[in-house]
């Protein structure tokens, strides 16, 4: 059982990187997203993802959904050139690189970008329980593997090892958003979980998110303080979604300012 007190999870752990030779090990940046229920994290960290594959950098999309398998919403089926779980991975008693990359979902059309997720149908039983342990040995895996890596966090970090792990183990989180109290309420009731650990809150970038026009800037800036970047809505996101076709391109002039935006978070997190 989690158990915040002991602070089993929310500790960050003596970075590997930090006692191995660090000339020996790869450059790798891990990006967290997490945010409220429903923001909007798993578009933009597919979105996010996309933009660095499509700019030729590899990159592994984890998706932490076990109770909502997100694979099957990412893209059509016909579109993977091989189906893994990520159950495989977390069941085993040591998760290791060969077994990360064995496991990878590649997709036809584009070599550059992996996923990682639980596929259609499975749930959090089907596999045995993980722990701690196997979530921090994938996300070392995973900073061997690519040079980027994006992590689609599920909000409830209290019950969610691997989401609470990759928080704790990234170089950045984008922590995102909606301009509404319902988003307001539930960050405020989640940072307390992570204020007295020793959660580093320099790593966060605030993000508005799913911005509609009708929210002007004051709103946000009234239900959410600074932000450091804003997505704002797209009807053909939404779309998008609907079709679970997010691998697309988004070309309409009414995303124009929501790629402008995962274009400024790449730059900013991952150089590129
Ligand atoms: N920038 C955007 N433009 C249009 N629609 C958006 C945008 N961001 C999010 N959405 C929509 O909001 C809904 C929730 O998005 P998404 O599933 O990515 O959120 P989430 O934070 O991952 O949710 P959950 O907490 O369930 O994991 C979807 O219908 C999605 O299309
Ligand atoms: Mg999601």
């Amino acid at each position: 059982m989690l158990n915040f007190k002991k602070k089993s999870i929310f500790t960050r752990r003596q970075s590997v990187r930090e006692d191995a030779q660090p000339e020996q090990e790869p450059q790798s940046d891990i990006l967290a997203v997490w945010g409220s229920p429903g923001s909007g994290k798993t578009v933009t960290a597919v979105k996010i993802a996309k933009h660095i594959a499509d700019r030729k950098k590899n990159v592994v999309l984890l998706l932490c959904d076990m109770t909502a398998p997100m694979l099957p919403c990412v893209c059509p089926p016909s579109d993977l050139e091989s189906e893994h779980s990520l159950g495989s991975i977390l069941a085993a008693t040591h998760v290791t690189e060969a077994l990360i990359k064995h496991n990878l979902v590649t997709l036809k059309k584009n070599s550059h970008l992996t996923i990682l997720g639980m596929r259609k149908g499975e749930n959090e039983y089907t596999y045995p329980p993980y722990e701690q342990l196997q979530a921090q040995e994938l996300m070392d895996g995973l900073r061997k593997i690519a040079p980027c890596v994006v992590v689609d966090c599920g909000s409830y970090i209290a019950n969610d090892i691997l989401s609470a792990v990759a928080l704790m183990e990234a170089d950045s989180v984008l922590r995102l958003a909606n301009a509404d109290l319902k988003s307001v309420s539930y960050l405020s009731s989640q940072l307390s979980l992570l204020r007295d650990s020793k959660w580093d809150a320099d790593k966060q970038y605030k993000v508005a998110s799913n911005v509609k026009p009708q929210q002007a800037g004051e709103q946000i800036g009234q239900a959410l303080g600074s932000v450091a970047f804003t997505l704002t809505h797209s009807q053909e996101l939404e779309e998008q979604y609907l079709a679970g076709n997010l691998l697309a391109d988004l070309s309409l002039k009414d995303s124009r300012l929501f790629r402008r935006e995962v274009e400024k978070i790449a730059k900013e997190v991952f150089g590129c």
